[in-house]
């Protein structure tokens, strides 16, 4: 468990500063009473991503059933020029950057003044920066470990001092969100952006057989990353939860448009949660995530509810997903 409180830390390497600014375990600890309250019981996402979970993530996204990286690579590779020129200069703050494999074809096309990466695994964004660094030595770098959908204000730093801001949010990861909640984080990312643009990639509706084995894939790499979240429980709030007591469900709800994905507790069961019991019926389900595609019709007006102006998009040659273009409205 990270500590909370802001910590820079460039003993890796001197040209990759991280700001830790992780949730604290009694966070944690309450965000869990209230999920399990929930009906049906459902935990924030980012809970997913401690180191292995993300690590499990960057094997889903090498999988053959999960395009969905492979191709937003493939589109910002042949389209970073244009998009850069559409986006300007300024320096790029990625949200949820992950293993940081996106960002490359913006760094060589927008030569920003700093590349600011926010991601929720401290360890995970000190490899990743660090790897780009290399291999982009020309620009200045600042991880900041945070969950972005919360961070109330970007840390005073000299690399973000009266710089333009240039928001990436790749990888569909506001589709993790419900459309209540993608709303609200889209109106914050306005305010943590003060007037800058923002590219967001969302991926769009598919057949009910193709979504289904995306994330249920036949060697189980996607049910490892979601019982992940149970050990993740019993290593940092002490749970005693038994992962293989749960079966791993993901199903496509055509009338919500997005994937749900879950742990059905496979008996009764008790699990103790840092001095809290909670009993699982058989068959009870525990929603790990939901992952909502967007049209991109229903994009645009996901930008408009959350006060963003759609300028325009770039889709990948099947049109399965779209980077779209938001600026702030004068
Ligand atoms: C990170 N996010 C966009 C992934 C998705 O496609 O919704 C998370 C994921 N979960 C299981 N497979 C992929």
């Amino acid at each position: 468990m990270t500590t909370t409180s802001q910590q820079t830390d460039q003993t890796t390497d001197p040209t990759t500063e991280l700001i830790d600014l992780h949730p604290p375990a009694a966070d944690m600890q309450q965000l869990v009473r209230i999920g399990l309250n929930r009906c049906p019981r459902q935990l924030p996402a980012w809970f997913l991503y401690d180191e292995e979970g993300s690590r499990l993530f960057d094997r889903i996204c090498q999988l053959p059933e999960y395009s969905l990286t492979r191709t937003e690579i493939a589109l910002l590779e042949a389209r970073a020029p244009e998009i850069a020129a559409a986006i300007g200069d300024g320096v790029i703050i990625e949200f949820g950057a992950g293993s940081a494999k996106k960002v490359g074809p913006l760094l060589d096309a927008i030569h920003p003044a700093a590349y600011v990466a926010l991601d929720i695994s401290a360890e995970h964004l000190r490899k990743a920066t660090t790897a780009l660094q290399q291999s982009h030595p020309g620009v200045p770098m600042l991880g900041i470990c945070c969950d972005h959908s919360t961070l109330t204000a970007l840390p005073e730093h000299p690399l973000l001092r009266d710089q333009r801001r240039i928001g990436f949010f790749p990888g569909s990861s506001l589709g993790n969100f419900e459309q209540h909640d993608a709303v609200r984080v889209l109106r914050h990312f306005k305010q943590l952006l003060r007037g800058g643009p923002l590219l967001l990639g969302l991926d769009q509706p598919k057949s009910k057989i193709r979504l289904e084995a995306a994330y249920n894939d036949a060697t189980g790499i996607s049910a490892d990353f979601a019982r992940n979240l149970l050990h993740r429980l019993n290593a940092d709030l002490g749970a005693n939860f038994d992962p293989q007591c749960f079966a791993y469900q993901a199903r496509w709800q055509a009338d919500q448009q997005r994937v749900e994905m879950a742990l059905i507790s496979s008996c009764n069961q008790v699990v103790r949660i840092a001095g809290d019991r909670w009993t699982f019926e058989c068959d009870e389900p525990l929603i790990t995530e939901y992952s909502l595609k967007y049209s991109p019709e229903r994009a645009v007006a996901l930008a408009q509810q959350a006060g963003w102006r759609w300028v325009r998009r770039w889709h990948d040659p099947d049109d399965d997903l779209s980077l779209h273009l938001l600026e702030a409205p004068d």
